[in-house]
């Protein structure tokens, strides 16, 4: 399966758990500034990171244009989604996988993490990558 992750990152927290990710998926992790919309046509998988942000929002200068692109043209692909958060309780994620559910997408598996990839709970960071790899 050829898969890749595609993140937004301001202070280096979701882009510590991208590298995680791809490190133990066996793929490439790219910044959303370095690809676009086009470029992923080619994946079967797709995960997308991104922090909460706004009010518990994505990134929206640069990562929200780029999945509202996105999921317009390729929710047919596997959908993961990442990111982290600091004072909220993960609303953003919860709001994100509605959006990609409703617009079609097939999400397959999201994780969160309060801080860097270290703070993800071990038992449903498996169980993500489980997801992912299934
Ligand atoms: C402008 C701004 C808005 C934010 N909004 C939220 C929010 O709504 N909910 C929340 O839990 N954290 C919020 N945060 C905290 C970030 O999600 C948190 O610091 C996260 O770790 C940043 O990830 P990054 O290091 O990948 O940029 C916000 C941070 C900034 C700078």
């Amino acid at each position: 399966m050829k898969r890749i992750v595609i993140y937004w990152s301001s202070t280096g927290n979701t882009e510590s758990m991208a590298e995680r990710i791809a490190s133990d998926l066996g793929c490439d992790a790219i910044n959303v500034s370095n690809i676009s919309v086009d470029d992923v046509s080619t994946y079967d998988e797709v995960i997308l990171g991104c922090p909460a942000m706004g009010a518990e929002e994505l990134e929206d200068d640069e990562f929200k244009p780029f999945y509202d692109e996105f999921i317009a043209n390729y929710s047919d692909k596997k959908i993961g989604l990442f990111g982290s958060y600091g004072w909220g309780d993960g609303e953003w994620m919860r709001n994100w996988e509605e959006d990609v559910k409703s617009k079609g997408g097939a999400l397959v598996a999201s994780i969160i993490a309060n801080g860097d990839a270290s703070e993800m709970d071990e038992s449903l960071y498996q169980d993500f990558l489980n997801k992912l790899n299934s």
